[in-house]
């Protein structure tokens, strides 16, 4: 992916969303995929001291909710009210989401804004009314074209299928507002041009430039046959199209039309974290609803791949949903944010298996990086009675790894900060514990140990000293990832009172060489990754 300076962002906060999810189930690991990938995004911001404001939300309007909850026997209100509060709210805590805000459709903060927004549009001549006929896939809530439907096989013989969902979809034939989005197809293709960085990564620009290239038909925005939506404001016998409505939720969160400095200070968004599924809602319909408002547009859409279940797109409907918690509760939430980060490169598609996260949990987390803390705090409590040595013969062994730190350093934050590659910026940092792992194993401190002459114990001080000093930048650099085995490290290092906070301590700084001061007291606490049996 093409790397864009969040400097190119302003002065403003570094902003980034996720999807708004539609509540009409409880979540998946699909959706905690992005979410997660957010909350790594914007606290490795944070700790490189930028303002950050990270937004997370539900999807609550619209046919399909609509139905669940008639479905469920309760009203859309009552059933989104359920959702949010017992299911989606809970997980983000539990996976330690550090959101800013959460934005839900149905609020007035929302819904009020939403309005006069359209209502701007259709002052401009942006809207008008027309007739719409064609085929609607109610899961998508998106209007399909007849050339990427599928033929229906077995019980839906005869039928034309959602290519993404595989379910039969609906003929729509309704009065609505369209919103002139066919004059906007130049303008697109003239940004994406100019701004080559503004769909990542390539593979999805070049798929949204070869639809707008084809030409864009103008976008019907209203329906009139029910009405769990927004009023169309100069006609309440039609509500918003729930997409529209939808993606207005990154203007609305931040201010548009009722908070000015916020909105200044905040909007547009740097990054829009989407799925693969919905990236040209986000690449071309609201890059167009911005321009036909002129309002400023988005610096990156970002997509990332789908989690797969038996080469399908794990989804609830296909009964393939499988909630997060079944993982944490076997693997805890610091491995489960890590894993899926660490096994699928960003933007491609991953399977995923039970085995290769017991594999992966097993040699790197538990064999290379909780027992490397282990062993390093289990022998300064053993040969110095955990007081931290000073490092008094820092010689060339020690120099290769206070280098490898600093490329660990860089190389993280340039794929993590920057390209949004987090299975290389986590591969960077575990590269360097190996080395620190293969220079334990080369020094060997437990022989060095059994030496009683001075220097003998000068350099049992010294491979102790850069070993600890070595977790201490690990702890720095996993902290948005794994914020509470960051944190444990950070205690049995005895580095808080020392350097302060954990979460205050720089990215930039990590790799400065020596910031752990001798004397601080390393104590060894429980495993900071439990063989998995004993979590069973
Ligand atoms: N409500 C809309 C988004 C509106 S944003 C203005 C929506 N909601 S959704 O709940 O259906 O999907 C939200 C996100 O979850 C999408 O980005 C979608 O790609 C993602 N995922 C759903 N299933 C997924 C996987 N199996 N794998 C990865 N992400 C997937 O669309």
């Amino acid at each position: 992916m093409a790397a864009t300076g969040s400097e190119q962002a302003g002065t403003g906060a570094y902003y980034v969303s996720t999807p708004i999810y539609y509540v009409n189930d409880a979540p998946h690991l699909g959706h905690a995929y992005t979410t997660v990938a957010g909350d790594v995004l914007t606290r490795w911001h944070r700790q490189r001291g930028e303002k950050v404001w990270y937004l997370t939300g539900t999807d609550e309007h619209g046919q399909k909710i609509m139905r669940t909850a008639e479905a469920n026997g309760v009203s859309p209100g009552e059933w989104c009210d359920k959702l949010v509060e017992e299911s989606w709210k809970p997980l983000w805590k539990h996976l330690r989401i550090a959101n800013d805000d959460f934005i839900r459709t149905t609020e007035k903060r929302h819904t009020d804004r939403v309005q006069e927004f359209v209502q701007d549009l259709y002052d401009r001549g942006e809207i008008y009314q027309g007739g719409y006929e064609g085929p609607y896939c109610v899961p998508c809530e998106e209007y399909k074209t007849f050339g990427e439907l599928l033929d229906g096989e077995g019980e839906f013989a005869g039928q034309k299928l959602c290519p993404i969902h595989k379910k039969p979809v609906e003929m729509l034939q309704e009065e609505n507002y369209f919103f002139k989005l066919s004059a906007y197809g130049e303008k697109l293709l003239a940004h994406y041009e100019v701004h080559p960085e503004f769909i990542q990564p390539e593979s999805a620009r070049n798929e949204v430039m070869q639809f707008v290239r084809q030409g864009l038909e103008d976008l019907s925005i209203s329906r009139s046959t029910f009405d769990w939506g927004i009023k169309i404001p100069w006609d309440d016998k039609h509500v918003i199209y729930v997409w529209v409505d939808a993606l207005l939720n990154y203007a609305t969160a931040v201010g548009y039309g009722a908070d000015p400095e916020k909105f200044e200070e905040t909007f547009p968004a740097d990054v829009h974290l989407v799925g693969k599924d919905i990236l040209r809602f986000h690449a071309v319909i609201w890059p167009a609803m911005l321009m036909a408002n002129g309002l400023p547009l988005p610096k990156r859409v970002v997509a990332n791949g789908w989690l797969m279940v038996g080469g399908e797109k794990m989804s609830k409907s296909n009964l393939t949903g499988i909630s997060p918690h079944e993982l944490t509760d076997h693997f805890g939430v610091d491995a489960y944010r890590w894993y899926f980060l660490r096994a699928i490169a960003f933007g491609q598609d991953g399977s995923f298996s039970w085995e290769d996260f017991s594999a992966r949990y097993t040699s790197e987390l538990a064999n290379d990086y909780g027992n490397l803390a282990s062993r390093v705090a289990a022998m300064v409590g053993k040969y110095f009675d955990g007081a931290l040595p000073e490092s008094l013969a820092h010689g060339e062994a020690e120099q290769a790894i206070a280098d490898g730190l600093a490329t660990a350093v860089r190389e993280a934050d340039e794929r993590i900060g920057e390209q949004l590659d987090f299975a290389g910026g986590i591969a960077a940092i575990f590269d360097f514990i190996k080395q620190v792992n293969g220079y334990l194993t080369e020094q060997a401190p437990w022989k060095v140990a059994k030496d009683e002459s001075a220097e003998a114990q000068a350099r049992l001080a010294t491979i102790l000293y850069t070993a600890a000093e070595a977790l201490r930048a690990c702890a720095v650099l996993l902290n948005p990832v794994m914020p509470d085995s960051s944190a444990k490290l950070w205690d049995s290092l005895g580095a808080e009172p020392a350097l302060g906070p954990l979460a205050e301590q720089r990215i930039a700084d990590a790799g400065t060489w020596g910031k752990l001061p001798a004397g601080t007291t390393v104590t060894k606490g429980a495993a900071l990754f439990p063989r998995l049996e004993e979590t069973k």
